[in-house]
């Protein structure tokens, strides 16, 4: 498989700074056992992790603009091309040492996202995908899942944490959907829910409320690998309203449906 220039210094990118989380993993695991648990050291991982990536992704095109979770939105000379980076994403797994966690970064060109990578240094998997050129996991071409019954689906979700998100309404759309689907997950890392629909591990995903960064390299990934992409009320406005709904397209369809059934 063939990967564009552009997408190898991504790729470059989300390595390295899969590496250095690698390894701080391996120390956050240590520190669970003491008194003052690892939460300081992981923001540490977190900001190192977003420092490699802000500086490869600068000396490759150094005019390009920025969204990334920590440092923010950072406007380069080139306001056509921005890259969209979540340096850690499944921060609460990391802190807990559960290793599913993941580097994101995606590229949009006047607005829209034509390059994406998601890579989790615990498992050493690496999704890439690009506008038109399929989705893959390493050297393997992906495709959603075929199933086309939500009771013969695994439809995975964002559980809102606490003090965020509204847990109520959460708790309707869980029940909505529990009470239609074969088995419900939660990961706890929005880029890898989306990987694992393109992969076609699980036939659906929803979440919300969930920030640019989570999901425009897994959108990407969806689309490229055959699935549908859109906000709660079946637009394209993910970004704006904060949430998403993934899927095979008839799953995708099923899901919007019964996320909105009245109680
Ligand atoms: C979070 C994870 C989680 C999603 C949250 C995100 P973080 O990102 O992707 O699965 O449900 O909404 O904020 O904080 O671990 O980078
Ligand atoms: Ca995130
Ligand atoms: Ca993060």
């Amino acid at each position: 498989m063939a990967r564009s220039a552009i997408l190898n210094v991504m790729v470059q990118a989300a390595m390295k700074a899969g590496r250095s989380l690698a390894r701080d993993f391996g120390e956050v695991q240590n520190l669970q056992v003491s008194l003052k648990g690892p939460g300081d050291y992981v923001s540490q991982a977190d900001k190192k992790a977003e420092d490699i990536i802000f500086s490869e992704l600068r000396r490759a095109r150094p005019d390009y603009s920025f969204l990334m979770e920590e440092r923010g939105a950072v406007e380069g000379a080139d306001s056509q091309h921005r890259w969209v980076v979540d340096p850690l994403d499944g921060t609460t797994n990391f802190l807990h040492g559960i290793p599913v966690f993941a580097v994101s970064i995606a590229l949009e060109r006047q607005g829209q996202v034509v390059a994406g990578v998601i890579y989790n240094p615990a498992t050493d998997e690496l999704f890439t995908a690009e506008r038109g050129g399929g989705a893959f996991l390493n050297d393997r071409r992906l495709r959603v899942a075929a199933r086309s019954k939500l009771s013969d689906a695994v439809i995975t979700h964002g559980m809102p944490h606490l003090g965020r998100g509204k847990h109520g309404h959460y708790l309707i759309e869980l029940r909505n959907v529990m009470g239609e689907a074969a088995g419900m997950r939660a990961f706890g890392a929005a880029s890898l829910e989306l990987a694992s629909v393109a992969a076609g591990r699980v036939d659906g995903y929803w979440d919300e409320p969930l920030a640019p960064w989570d999901m425009a390299a897994g959108i990407l990934m969806v689309r490229e690998a055959g699935g549908f992409v859109s906000d709660k009320n079946g637009q394209q406005d993910m970004y704006e309203l904060k949430n998403i709904v993934a899927g095979n397209e008839v799953i995708q369809g099923q899901l919007l449906r019964t996320l909105k059934k009245p109680v």
